[in-house]
């Protein structure tokens, strides 16, 4: 089922999913270690949340828990919040549901708010428990467990900024809404799915900006690579090891060609600087003594060509000329998912910049709106054992979100 966006329900007044209560606000015992170190209001609030979300396991696939509770937390705060339900992955449980979760402070049925906040509720596995360092909290206390940084750091400050603005009247209810998705980690399933469901709707929001919460560390995003996911296989044809030359090694082929594209130069940009390949899978053969009929390999390649529409396809068509040289039968090459580089805007005073090697969901979202890209925490610790973030990364994207409200609201 796809609920649209516009049908609008007040969440979990009659919903069944809606079960588990929330940690009322201000239970946390990081409350009473609070410290004096410039410590901004809204941190036992910001910090509480960041808890309960990194707390709850929400591998991709698993979504459920959190999305309920994300649903509640919204109900609670009184504001006008719709899910969608997103088709299942292959791990999710029966009886299980995804939920994107959408919600706005205002009670209109029908949005139209000028700016979108959106991160992802999925993270990696494996899940790793929630902890804070001991003793009292300040700047420099860490944060550690998966989705710590990844996304949902992100998606606590959101939450916080937005609360800041309304509560100083800084930004009106009508002009913001919040997005939070499933499967960002693998193919960008939620996106995809919210971008399709806006299609038909009879009055779409029209967002004038749209604000993706990844780890930036809190630099504003001039854009990351593009990607393409490819399966190759070889074919060749089985034999004695002892007599080579009767016979084809698709594993010396498959060889022969990824060397051949690790080393090419498959397109780079000022910006992003090269094109590179991760060959993330490669099998083949049967026995030692046998010479392999077939093999098969994954790649994933960062594309640093755009446009975004098309770059993935140029870097495509390079890989495939290659393989051609090698051997113009032996190989067959199929992309999925392709585009190539994908910039967003990062002329706003009072911000570092970076770009990304990674993907996110900005390509997943279709409209003519402003793309910002921005968040706390660091990538390279996002995906490993170590993710952790400090409470004065979290509070700095707080600040960094207002910021980025007020200037797409051009205030
Ligand atoms: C890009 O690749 C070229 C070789 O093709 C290399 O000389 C250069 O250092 C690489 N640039 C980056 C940023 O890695
Ligand atoms: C977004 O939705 C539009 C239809 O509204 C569709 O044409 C487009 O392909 C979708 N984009 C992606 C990336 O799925
Ligand atoms: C915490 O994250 C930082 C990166 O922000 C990393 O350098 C450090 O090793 C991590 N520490 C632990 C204890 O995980």
């Amino acid at each position: 089922m796809r609920t649209s966006i516009i049908a609008s329900a007040l969440l979990c007044a009659s919903s069944a999913i809606c079960t588990d209560q929330q940690l009322p606000l201000g239970s946390s015992p990081l409350l009473s270690s609070q410290s004096d170190d410039d410590a901004p209001p809204y941190r036992s609030k910001l910090l509480s949340l960041h808890k309960s979300l990194v707390s709850i396991k929400s591998t991709s696939g698993l979504e459920q828990e959190v999305g309920e509770w994300l649903a509640d937390y919204f109900f609670d705060k009184g504001w006008t919040s719709n899910i969608q339900f997103v088709p299942p992955r292959e791990n999710t449980p029966e009886g299980h549901e995804r939920l994107n979760i959408i919600a706005w402070p205002s009670d209109v049925d029908v949005p139209d708010p000028k700016v979108l906040l959106t991160s992802h509720i999925d993270t990696v596995p494996p899940h790793i428990p929630y902890s804070i360092e001991d003793g009292e909290v300040t700047k420099s206390t860490m944060i550690s467990g998966r989705g710590s940084v990844d996304a949902k750091a992100s998606i606590a400050a959101m939450v916080t900024a937005l609360d800041e603005l309304l509560d100083a009247g800084k930004v009106s209810a009508d002009d913001v809404m919040l997005l939070f998705v499933v499967g960002e980690e693998v193919s960008g399933e939620g996106m995809r799915w919210f971008n399709d469901s806006l299609d038909g709707v009879d009055h779409p929001p029209h967002f004038d900006a749209v604000i993706f919460g990844e780890p930036t560390e809190n630099k504003l995003a001039c854009g990351h690579k593009g990607a393409l996911f490819c399966h190759l296989e070889a074919q060749g044809e089985a034999g004695h090891s002892g007599y080579p030359w009767l016979a084809k090694s698709a594993n010396e082929l498959m060889v022969r060609a990824m060397s051949k594209v690790l080393s090419a130069d498959l397109g780079s940009s000022e910006r992003f600087g090269n094109t590179t390949v991760n060959l993330g899978v490669i099998e083949g053969g049967v026995a030692e003594n046998v010479i392999p009929e077939h093999a098969s390999a994954g790649i994933m390649v960062r594309v640093a060509l755009g446009p975004q529409k098309s770059g993935g396809e140029v870097v495509r068509q390079r890989i495939q000329a290659i393989l051609d040289e090698v051997d113009e039968e032996a190989f067959t090459f199929h992309c999925g998912q392709s585009y190539g580089f994908v910039e967003t805007n990062c002329d706003v005073d009072g911000f570092e910049t970076m770009v990304a090697n990674y993907g996110t969901d900005v390509p997943h979202l279709q409209g003519g709106f402003t793309r910002y890209l921005y968040g706390p925490g660091t990538i390279l610790v996002a995906h490993g054992p170590r993710e952790n973030i400090t409470v004065g990364d979290l509070e700095t994207a707080v600040e960094g979100y207002q910021k980025l409200v007020l200037n797409a609201l051009g205030n």
